[in-house]
């Protein structure tokens, strides 16, 4: 998975936009970086491994002439990050140069089939394949037009692409294409652009085409022209206003994405109350009616799922079965029918897991039901209805705001579903809403009263080898989200049980001074949690409990403790409880040494299985 950026400019030079516009982008990979341009029929090129701010520092990537370019930042997936690995890739000559986001699966016949006659690959990528088929085809007919070239090119290649060719060939154009990985472009009065995402081009322009599957687009500096690659049919698609500000995708004066993302959460769990009600009403619909209901998803929109099986049981009696998406089609795809529902989670819509299991389920006539982030992302195009999360942009790689976000949204649906089936009372249901309303100055307050102390926390267990996260019934999946959060961005190890599971086995791990993490939520699991806590004692950890502010009893038995306000329904215990968690994660990575925001190994959407 990787990030491409493009323009054509009607004033100014393409490399320095291209090089701001990868570094917006840099949260899809980030491992090595570059930029091709064309001037007087001319191309220009600089790429290596590495971030692109240390890329940069070796080479200027501003430094290229010329008011058309593309640029490419990369997460590996064929070939090491390895500068001859480094995007744009390039024909025999130099003169076709190619970025791409995606996987080819087909590339090693058709590299074995270019290198019988005789083209020379020098990189270890799937890529390089475009560069020399579109040479190829451009052998065979010289009449063809660029555009026509990389059109039969695309019709060859299986698995999937975004990608951008520039060529000496007609030096006043890009060609991009589509296939299951995300592109969109970008229209202003000094241009036109294209992105795998929106953020790329906002400070240029908030004007946005969406690009679909199956879609080829010849880019001027006129204009734009889509195409369908099946039968070369033209396609009229206007640009959309997006309502997303270009500062709401820098950090605002934060030091991090994570940071800055952390404390937007009040703001956009009032953004998730504006929803639009006719979407709630309709997935609630489709569930009310639904036989069986699978929720798949991955890493941390999983987590949102499993504590959405505890409010979808609890408030509105339906039983549903959280999977983690790249265990569906293993586990559930036989199975899957016509009857059966799918509510896919996934905060960029576009990971390959989820879209996989989406899949199989379409194929086998089940209902899809989506819930993203990103409008215009393959989910909400594969589902029949979807609802947007509208948490903004979100850069830091670990999911914060979209995650309390997705559970907003998925309380409101259990609740909406549960009025439909008048499974609890009228009071029940006026608390439960009214308390939603004051989730956000919850969390404010949270942010505002508990973030110094968890840096001090923070502080006094940067040395442990290894925490336990620990909760019962809905709290689990809070569990499982401080334990992903500490793992992925402060290299951690950690483990997250159900508190009950524990003495089956991962109590023996425990000795003296173990950090234990207790989510206390006062819920009909406090008594037997307290039980745990004590066991936990009893063997020597050090217990740092999560506690309603007068939960004066565990409080007494913890170490440390952080508070979150008292009142809270069971249903959305979640919410508040993450926010401790998401700034320990945070501080304990400062801690490290490390940064947040680009933890190693790992991307922000992750486009392959
Ligand atoms: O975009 P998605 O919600 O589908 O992404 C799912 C996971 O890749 C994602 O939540 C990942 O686990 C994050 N790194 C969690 O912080």
């Amino acid at each position: 998975m990787c990030g491409i950026f493009g323009c054509i400019l009607k004033e100014g030079k393409a490399a320095p936009l291209i090089h701001a516009s990868l570094k917006r982008l840099e949260y899809r990979g980030y491992d090595s970086v570059g930029v091709a341009t064309i001037q007087d029929g001319e191309i220009y090129l600089k790429k290596d491994k590495g971030k692109i701010d240390d890329v940069h520092r070796l080479l200027n990537l501003d430094d290229l002439p010329g008011n058309l370019g593309i640029g490419h930042t990369r997460w590996a997936t064929h070939g090491a990050p390895l500068k001859v690995n480094a995007h744009p890739h390039t024909d025999c000559t130099g003169n076709i140069v190619v970025v791409h986001n995606g996987i080819i699966e087909n590339f090693s016949e058709l590299k074995l089939e270019l290198e019988n006659s005789g083209h020379v690959f020098v990189s270890k990528t799937d890529t390089e394949v475009i560069a020399h088929l579109i040479e190829e085809n451009l052998g065979k007919n010289a009449e063809l037009t660029l555009a026509d070239a990389v059109l039969e090119t695309v019709k060859r290649l299986d698995g999937s692409y975004a990608i951008a060719v520039i060529s000496t060939k007609e030096p006043d154009k890009v060609i991009c294409a589509r296939n299951e990985s995300p592109l969109v472009l970008g229209v202003s009065d000094n241009g036109v652009y294209f992105a795998s995402d929106i953020p790329a081009f906002l400070p240029v322009t908030n004007k946005a085409v969406f690009i679909e599957d199956g879609e080829l687009i010849s880019l001027s500096a006129t204009g734009y022209e889509i195409k369908k690659i099946k039968d070369s049919s033209v396609v009229k698609r206007k640009p959309k206003v997006i309502a997303w500000t270009p500062e709401m995708a820098v950090k605002q004066g934060y030091p991090h994405f994570m940071l800055k993302e952390i404390h937007e959460q009040p703001a956009t769990l009032r953004n998730t109350l504006r929803m639009q009600e006719h979407y709630l009403d309709l997935i609630s619909t489709f569930l009310d009616r639904a036989t069986e209901v699978f929720m798949v998803a991955c890493g941390t929109s999983y987590h949102a799922c499993l504590a959405a099986s505890y409010m979808f049981s609890k408030l509105a009696f339906l039983p549903t079965y959280p999977v983690y998406a790249s265990e569906f089609i293993e586990q559930h795809g036989k199975s899957v029918n016509i009857d059966s529902t799918i509510l896919a989670v996934s905060q960029s819509g576009e990971t390959a897991d989820t879209l996989a299991a989406v899949t199989c389920a379409q194929q086998r006539a089940a209902t899809v039901l989506g819930l993203t982030n990103a409008i215009g992302s393959t989910l909400t195009r594969v589902s029949r209805v979807y609802i947007g999360q509208q948490s903004g942009p979100e850069i830091g790689v670990a999911a914060t705001k979209t995650f309390t976000s997705q559970l907003s949204v998925l309380a409101q649906l259990a609740l909406r579903l549960s009025k439909k089936r008048g499974k609890i009372s009228q009071d029940e249901m006026d608390y439960i809403e009214a308390r939603l309303e004051e989730l956000p100055d919850m969390v404010e307050t949270i942010i505002q009263t508990q973030e110094e102390k968890v840096k001090q926390l923070a502080k006094k267990y940067k040395d442990a080898k290894l925490f336990f996260f620990l909760g019962r019934g809905i709290s689990t999946a809070t569990a499982y989200e401080g334990r992903l959060k500490l793992m992925e961005i402060a290299y951690i190890p950690s483990i997250a049980f159900p508190a009950g599971e524990s003495k089956h086995g991962p109590i023996s791990l425990i000795e003296q001074g173990f950090p234990v993490v207790f989510i206390c939520a006062k819920d009909g699991t406090r008594k037997t949690l307290v039980s745990n806590i004590m066991e936990m004692k009893a063997r020597g950890a050090s217990i740092i409990a999560i506690v309603e502010e007068d939960d004066e009893e565990i409080k007494a038995l913890s170490d440390d403790y952080i508070e979150v306000p008292k009142g809270i329904p069971e249903v959305m215990s979640p919410i508040p409880f993450a926010i401790p968690l998401q700034l320990l994660a945070y501080y304990m990575t400062l801690e490290k040494g490390q940064n947040p925001d680009t933890p190693r190994n790992l991307a922000k959407s992750v486009t392959v299985k």
